[in-house]
């Protein structure tokens, strides 16, 4: 895919200037109720970007997205695949906080719409991981239900999205968690195949990668 995004500094620069917009912004009623907006984390030049739905009250009170109970799950997850939270861009659908942690109405998704679209384009991630079913809901409408698709990559006008289980469901369900470990595995699978680790001897006298139709037929 061309790069659209500029360089580095330059996707930087665009997201420290969405960040600044959210952490002022007044588009719809959340911003009468929430202590701080909570726009992301991570690089600019991550090649994966993680959607959750939307911050709950650490995160409401440390402007930072996934830092509760919820985030420690999803710290682990990417450890377990070799990835720390500084490799990723972390985000969510919405970027304030609604009102006891309800779920999102589509006019709040709709309001912030625009925040998380111009993040995904500034970053230009390899690899969406959707977490849970309202981040589906908005990334990928026509998706089956989340427990028909998790684990699967799925690629939609030249963005590929892996949707998962949200890390929250796997605290007040114990048995996703095996099936979070198992999905991360599969991603694990797949950036390798975007990105063999420099240490791999092969990896400068491989073939090139195959066709994407073929790659995301893996699983
Ligand atoms: N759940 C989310 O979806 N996002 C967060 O940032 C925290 C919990």
């Amino acid at each position: 895919m061309p790069d659209l995004a500029g360089s580095v500094a330059e996707r930087q620069a665009h997201l420290e200037a969405i960040a600044s917009e959210v952490e002022s912004c007044r588009l719809c009623p959340l911003h009468l109720t929430r202590r701080r907006g909570v726009p992301g984390s991570g690089p600019a030049s991550a090649i994966l970007m993680a959607v959750g739905e939307a911050p709950g009250e650490r995160e409401d009170q440390d402007g930072l997205p996934f830092v509760g109970a919820a985030g420690q799950l999803l710290t682990e997850l990417l450890a377990g695949i070799g990835l720390g939270r500084q490799d990723i861009f972390i985000t969510n659908v919405l970027k304030s906080r609604p009102p006891g942690n309800r779920d999102p109405l589509p006019e709040e998704v709709l309001a912030c719409a625009g925040y998380l679209d111009r993040q995904i384009a500034a970053i230009d991630p390899k690899v969406i991981l959707v977490l849970g079913r309202h981040a589906l809901q908005r990334l990928v409408p026509d998706a089956p239900w989340i427990s028909r698709c998790h684990g699967q990559l799925m690629q939609v006008s030249e963005r590929t999205y892996m949707p998962c289980y949200h890390p929250a469901a796997a605290l007040y369900n114990g048995s996703l968690k095996a099936v979070l470990v198992e999905d991360f595995q599969r991603l694990r699978r797949h950036l390798d195949q975007l990105d063999p680790p420099r240490s791999d001897p092969a990896a400068d006298t491989s073939p090139a990668a195959p066709p994407r139709a073929e790659q995301l037929g893996l699983f």
